[in-house]
């Protein structure tokens, strides 16, 4: 078996993926833009692009994940200050910086009314609790605020006549784990073990539409203003590096141990993709761009 980097670092280094990733936070307004958090950061390539747009951004991250949060920090495109005050500091003096942490998008960092921007890459349909996540948001941006997230998962993303692509992925990966098992009978070693009962949050049954996010939005005091499909093409090498990254992994082959599941996914793209006859696949992503109503309004 080979070595994976089950990382969110090679896929966050996609072109299409940077591409829609910075399609999205294009025509975001930034002239009364300081403060902003990118939640569920990954590897901070929001982040980086917004910096790169405005170099006087104070950016607070925020990633379950140590192992993201350790490569946004060493990876970020300008300045990295070491805490929550050291941003707020740096947005003071107007010197622009980025600080990744480890925590919660559930349960945020900031005061109240503290940030102009929130962003999430990616994400939104991870979260336990839409409703409090929401409100959340709505608690830490000012009124006037914008909230901007995009999504893979919602009712909506499969372009009509391709979700035979991702079940042909899905049948080459449990292939490439039979060839490994048979491997390990050849050697006389116990088959991949797997644990039963591990649910997905990612493929859980209530996936929104677009429609659906603004009336979450509405009731918890945005206004939406933007909510479109964006038809993003996927490429066998980006097939490959979304299926090794472990937080995908786990769930798409529930209960098979990341590493080996990684392998599976990442081995059965150019296969899947060589038995189709195609060179991509387009997968719509939705983006919602939302300001934050004033409550005294
Ligand atoms: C698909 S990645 C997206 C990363 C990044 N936003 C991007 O667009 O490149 C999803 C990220 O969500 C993080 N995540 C999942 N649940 C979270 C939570 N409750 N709070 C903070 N981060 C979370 C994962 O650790 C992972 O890094």
């Amino acid at each position: 078996m080979t070595n994976v980097d089950s990382t969110y670092e090679p896929y966050s280094q996609d072109p299409n993926y940077i591409a829609a990733n910075s399609a999205l936070l294009e025509d975001v307004p930034l002239d009364d833009v300081t403060r902003v958090a990118d939640l569920a950061c990954g590897t901070g390539l929001l982040s980086g692009v917004l910096i790169g747009r405005k170099p006087t951004l104070a950016i607070s991250g925020i990633d379950l994940d140590p192992v993201q949060i350790e490569i946004a920090n060493r990876t970020f495109p300008g300045p990295v200050a070491k805490d929550l005050d050291a941003v707020r500091e740096a947005a003071a003096a107007g010197t622009g910086a980025g600080c990744f942490m480890t925590g919660s998008a559930m349960e945020l960092p900031f005061d109240t009314d503290e940030i102009d921007l929130v962003v999430m890459g990616n994400a939104i349909h991870l979260m336990p609790d839409r409703d409090r996540f929401l409100s959340e948001v709505s608690r830490v941006l000012r009124p006037g605020g914008m909230f901007t997230f995009n999504s893979v998962f919602y009712v909506g993303t499969f372009v009509p006549g391709t979700e035979a692509v991702f079940g042909e992925w899905m049948k080459e990966a449990v292939g490439v784990l039979a060839e490994e098992n048979e491997a390990r009978a050849a050697r006389g070693e116990a088959p991949v073990p797997r644990v039963r009962g591990k649910g997905s949050k990612a493929f859980r049954k209530d996936w929104l539409s677009g429609d659906g996010w603004s009336e979450a939005l509405d009731a918890a005091g945005f206004d939406t203003v933007h909510c479109a499909d964006r038809p993003v093409p996927i490429s066998e090498e980006g097939l490959g590096m979304v299926g090794a990254y472990g937080g995908l992994a786990e769930v798409l082959m529930s209960g098979y141990p990341v590493d080996i599941a990684s392998h599976c996914l990442q081995e059965a793209a150019p296969r899947a993709f060589r038995k189709l006859g195609i060179d991509e696949v387009p997968r719509n992503w939705l983006e919602v761009r939302a300001t934050r109503r004033d409550p005294a309004n």
